[in-house]
């Protein structure tokens, strides 16, 4: 008999009976744009298997609305899933998604906090996310994702999903995406189809003032007001917008802020004629989070301590994080192959790190526990690969690490750091080398530790290899982020190349 004290530990337990596969899931309402693309080809990246659903949810509607007139392209829809290679395109009739009747009348409602939704679109759009809420809710439950993947664009419905997905403790990790948008600045949209050339043009307003605004804030404006007041007079120039609101709010709580103390969003609704637009930016008081990823024996590790330490950041050294937990594991009794145990000392465990003044290397706690020293023991070293090969572990960790990123000021090293753990770092950074040049360094390591029979030629082969296993693994593999900068370092010197990076980073 199992004790479980955690939601993590007791689906740890559960998921061995669940399903193996990871299952990415994208809602929309169809009509794909360029928008809906990029969250379809970061599920595809991202998963096994790719679901795109396509609905236009009556729930979500008004009555003066243009339910009617949404624009509806299945076949176009439908192949252009298929050039993604999606794997399966769910696209059911309202009678199949029951969603005909009168939403809490005789139809079960999910009702988001009140609180998000009488602000930004929910003030003009009564009733609008609970019909969001509802049908989300309902394609999660017949898709059950592993992973869904909802539009920064909206921010008030990924915020509201966010939170919904935690209350009501949905087994979805909830996967945010970067606005698409025109060359002109303006974000796709099924409703873009409305406008005519000369509304498309107009419409550019809406970015170019929340442009505006971003810069004030970036040269250090933090007063909302301030904020929105730049972002009023800019729309203002153009006659044929007509603004619905302009907020300053939390991103998350979608509480309105006076000041941007961590971070803010500034979100607009205008009409430009009768069609009506959203757009939005979200801004960061955050110190920068560098991410460096690369193949294995680049120098990703000396590279991220050396940054870490010149800008005053913290190291944020994964390897670590598995070695302390993987102490616990063997402190607490627990055996490294019960994942569900291991999760639910995990998710009652926290790990901190700390650099002392004047000191070369930082510290390690576990539950308040220094333990930088004993993680390097000969034990914790051959257990640790099969603690961190469980799925419920990494993702725990991988929570907590994004956790810490909310701050900011960190570097960190991997190989799916800047396409998974943080997306959205400020600098990204994909270190590499190539084959001869990575077997030449480790030779020559291999050589000044007194290991004289090796020859390139195998070393060569070995590194193939790995590179292979890294970068066709099922957890985290190794992937260069399209936004990262590449720095090829064949022929630097390690300073050369922290000088490359620092270079990038502001
Ligand atoms: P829809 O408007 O079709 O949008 C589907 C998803 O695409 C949403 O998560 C939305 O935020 C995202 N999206 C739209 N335009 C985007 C852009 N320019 N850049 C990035 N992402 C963009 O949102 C809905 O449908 C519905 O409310 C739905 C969630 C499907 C529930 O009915």
């Amino acid at each position: 008999m199992h004790l479980f004290q955690t939601i993590v530990g007791l689906r740890a337990y559960l998921g061995r009976y669940w399903r193996k596969r990871a299952i990415g899931f994208v809602p929309t309402m169809g009509a794909l744009h360029q928008g809906h693309q990029r969250l379809l080809e970061m599920a595809r990246e991202d998963n096994d298997i790719v679901v795109a659903s396509i609905f236009v949810n009556p729930l979500q509607f008004a009555p003066t609305e243009d339910l009617d007139q949404y624009p509806r392209t299945l076949e176009a829809d439908r192949q252009l899933c298929d050039r993604l290679g999606i794997d399966a395109v769910f696209a059911p009739s309202v009678t199949e998604m029951g969603t005909s009747g009168e939403i809490g009348e005789n139809l079960t409602r999910v009702l988001p906090p009140a609180s998000m939704m009488s602000g930004l679109c929910g003030a003009s759009r009564p009733g609008h996310f609970l019909g969001v809420a509802t049908i989300v809710v309902k394609l999660l439950q017949i898709v059950q994702p592993t992973r869904a993947y909802f539009g920064e664009k909206d921010a008030q419905q990924l915020a509201i999903i966010r939170r919904l997905v935690k209350d009501l403790c949905l087994p979805v990790e909830i996967r945010p995406c970067a606005i698409a948008r025109e060359n002109s600045g303006l974000a796709y949209s099924s409703r873009n189809q409305y406008l005519s050339p000369s509304q498309r043009q107009q419409a550019t307003v809406l970015f170019r003032s929340l442009q505006k605004a971003r810069e004030s804030f970036q040269s250090g404006e933090v007063q909302g007001q301030i904020l929105l007041d730049i972002i009023t007079r800019e729309l203002a120039g153009e006659n044929n917008v007509r603004v619905e609101y302009v907020e300053c709010v939390h991103p998350m709580t979608l509480e309105p802020l006076k000041m941007i103390k961590e971070s803010g969003l500034l979100a607009i609704a205008a009409r430009v004629g009768e069609t009506r637009l959203i757009d939005n930016v979200i801004l960061r008081q955050r110190q920068p989070i560098i991410a460096i990823d690369g193949p294995a024996g680049v120098g990703k590790s000396t590279a991220a301590k050396r940054i870490a330490r010149q800008l005053g950041h913290i190291y944020l050294d994964t390897g670590a994080m598995y070695r302390a937990l993987t102490w616990l594991v063997l402190e607490a009794g627990v055996s490294v192959e019960d994942e569900a145990a291991i999760a639910e000392l995990a998710a009652r465990s926290s790990i901190q790190f700390l650099q002392p003044e004047g000191e070369d290397n930082q510290k390690v706690y576990i539950n308040d526990q220094d333990v930088t020293e004993i993680i390097r023991s000969p034990e914790v070293t051959a257990n640790v690969s099969a603690v961190a090969k469980h799925p419920a572990v990494r993702h725990h960790l991988v929570e907590q690490q994004r956790h810490w990123g909310e701050k900011g000021g960190l570097v960190a090293e991997g190989r799916d750091i800047g396409t998974h753990v943080f997306p959205d770092a400020e600098v990204k950074i994909f270190l590499t080398a190539s084959v001869s040049e990575r077997a030449r360094r480790r030779l020559q390591d291999l050589k000044d530790r007194g290991y004289g029979l090796v020859f390139q030629e195998e070393l060569e082969a070995q590194i193939r290899e790995r590179d292979r296993l890294d970068s066709t693994r099922k957890m985290a593999p190794l992937r260069q982020a399209s936004d990262a900068i590449e720095v090829q370092t064949d022929g630097l010197t390690i300073e050369q190349v922290i000088q490359e990076i620092l270079q990038c980073c502001p």
